[in-house]
């Protein structure tokens, strides 16, 4: 069997981490073939190999027949490797044809000059991204398209640069589940054109639906290679983590409306843009309550209206009883309501902080008097609670003194959890707290909110995950087109939560 690239025991030295140790990975023409692993296992480390990023410290990579110890972005292009990472890398700017053309858009020249010859690169990307099926003018502007067409896009430049093996780091966190079903029919296509593809996600799920091979790392080490035909999902998930994974976070919703007290209520909020409308809910000291929806039901919108990010027309808010008015998100955190965003990359942490400085950020800015950084600091207290942080979400990272931003994508997230969970607060809002994050960790975060709850904290998830919902949360509410659809209590005594009643409140069925 001619492989399409063999990397023979990669190993990748950082300072102060060995992120890959002897790896061999192989990728055959027309196939799926899935990058196991928990945060920090070293998987985006290993692609990068292939783009040209990181140059390793050891290994081959055998590509077309030829040896290299490292493949610079040059080489990487010449051997038609096109990698789509989570963050798009497309240019807003411009529109779909120039996007799959940019750096080598062709021109003519006409009296002498220059001139993008844009009827040709339009015919031609027409042509990719009807094989695709993105049904657009070539003209669209890509910032007036959705993710999804992004990255389908990403596809279809891909394709126009003659790609014969594709990475998809992630490619379905930011997608909803029609998008995401979308993207395999094109990884069908992709794959009967004989094309092979490296698919990394932390859906287990997905292992089944799309993948012929899975190869498992484990802390940076080669654990091993199975067809997917052979295996259960469930056997997988020992090689990957040494903990044990609990099936169930719930709570006993039926004592918790009976003697817990309702802590925070929004009554008929609707923001000023119109995406949420009319919502109204309660939740009890030592509850989670879940948000449920398709992407862009107005979830996300809702929360950042009660947050106080976004502007609202009307609605009204009370903590423990009490109407509170919120001007802003400073203000919402002094007044005790914390909010872990969904948008964690762009949003979510700073670029030159530590560790340590960032965990701490939230807690100084409670302290503080103004909404600055002029509160009385003590590095002291601070590194020690960022110790606590770190090992209470088992963050795979050199030490609190690392910066944030060289950690592996699912542990800058548990550092951006961390810092939230440092300030005391007695709501906590989670927008899809566990995107990116690997199957123990993730039910690491489930254990520390029900823990949470258990304090007596309120707790509101939103998460576009079903078994996520419905393995912690004590009700679910329903979002459709900006207003809630449905609410249903999640206990096996009543069975009203279930993926099916859950989906058919969320999509019109008139
Ligand atoms: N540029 C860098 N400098 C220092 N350490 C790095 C760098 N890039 C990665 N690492 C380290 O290498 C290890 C592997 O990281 P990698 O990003 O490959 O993990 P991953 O398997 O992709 O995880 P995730 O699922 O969280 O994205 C981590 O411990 C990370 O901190
Ligand atoms: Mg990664």
């Amino acid at each position: 069997m001619e492989y399409l690239v063999e990397m023979k025991n990669m190993t990748m030295k950082f300072p102060g981490v060995v992120a890959l140790d002897k790896v061999s990975f192989n990728l055959k023409p027309g196939e799926v073939h899935i990058l196991l692993g928990e945060n920090g296992a070293g998987k985006s480390t290993l692609v990068k190999m292939l783009s040209g990023i990181n140059k390793p410290t050891e290994g081959e990579i055998i590509i077309g027949g030829k040896s290299y110890s490292h493949l610079t972005p040059k080489d990487s292009v010449e051997n038609k490797i096109a990698i789509i990472y989570q963050e798009l890398s497309v240019v807003n700017e411009l529109s779909i044809a120039e996007n799959l053309y940019v750096g080598k858009l062709p021109y003519k020249k006409i009296a002498g000059m220059k001139i993008m010859n844009r009827k040709y690169i339009n015919e031609q990307a027409k042509k990719y991204m009807d094989e695709i099926g993105i049904k657009r003018s070539p003209n669209t502007l890509v910032q007036d398209i959705s993710i999804s067409e992004k990255q389908q896009v990403e596809i279809a430049k891909a394709l126009a640069a003659d790609a014969k093996i594709i990475i998809m780091d992630e490619p379905t966190s930011s997608l909803s589940i029609e998008e995401t079903e979308e993207l395999f029919q094109i990884i069908e296509k992709l794959k009967k054109n004989g094309i092979g593809i490296i698919y990394i996600s932390h859906k287990l799920k997905e292992i089944k639906q799309v993948g012929d091979r899975v190869t498992v790392l484990k802390d940076g080490a080669y654990v091993e290679t199975r067809d997917v035909a052979d295996i259960e999902v469930d056997d997988l998930i020992p090689m990957m983590v040494g903990r044990k994974i609990k099936a169930s976070h719930l709570g006993n919703e039926a004592e918790i409306e009976k003697n817990n007290e309702v802590i925070f209520s929004v009554k008929n909020l609707t923001r000023k843009d119109g995406t949420a409308r009319n919502i109204s809910f309660d939740v009890r000291k030592g509850e989670i309550l879940g948000f449920a929806g398709l992407i862009g039901a107005g979830r996300s919108e809702c929360m950042e209206g009660i947050f106080g990010a976004k502007p609202i027309s009307s609605g009204e808010i009370f903590l423990h009883g009490k109407p509170i008015k919120i001007k802003d998100t400073y203000h919402a955190l002094k007044k005790g309501i914390a909010m872990v965003t969904e948008n964690r990359r762009e949003t979510g942490f700073f670029q030159n902080f530590e560790i340590w400085r960032e965990i701490s950020v939230t807690m100084n800015l409670k302290k503080s008097r103004l909404a600055g950084f002029s509160g009385l600091v003590h590095d002291k207290d601070e590194k020690k609670m960022a110790e606590e942080q770190v090992g209470r979400l088992n963050t795979k990272c050199s030490g609190i003194n690392q910066m944030t931003v060289n950690l592996s994508g699912g542990n800058q997230q548990k550092v951006i959890i961390g810092k939230w969970l440092a300030v005391n607060s007695d709501v906590f809002i989670f927008d899809e707290p566990t995107k990116g994050i690997d199957v123990g960790a993730k039910s690491e975060i489930y254990d520390i909110m029900r823990g949470m709850a258990d304090d007596g904290k309120a707790i509101v998830m939103v998460s576009s995950e079903m078994p996520e919902l419905l393995s912690t949360c004590d009700r679910i509410i329903v979002f459709r087109n900006g207003e809630i659809s449905g609410v249903l209590t999640n206990n096996e005594a009543t069975g009203e939560a279930t993926e099916e009643t859950i989906m058919r409140a969320a999509v019109a069925v008139d």
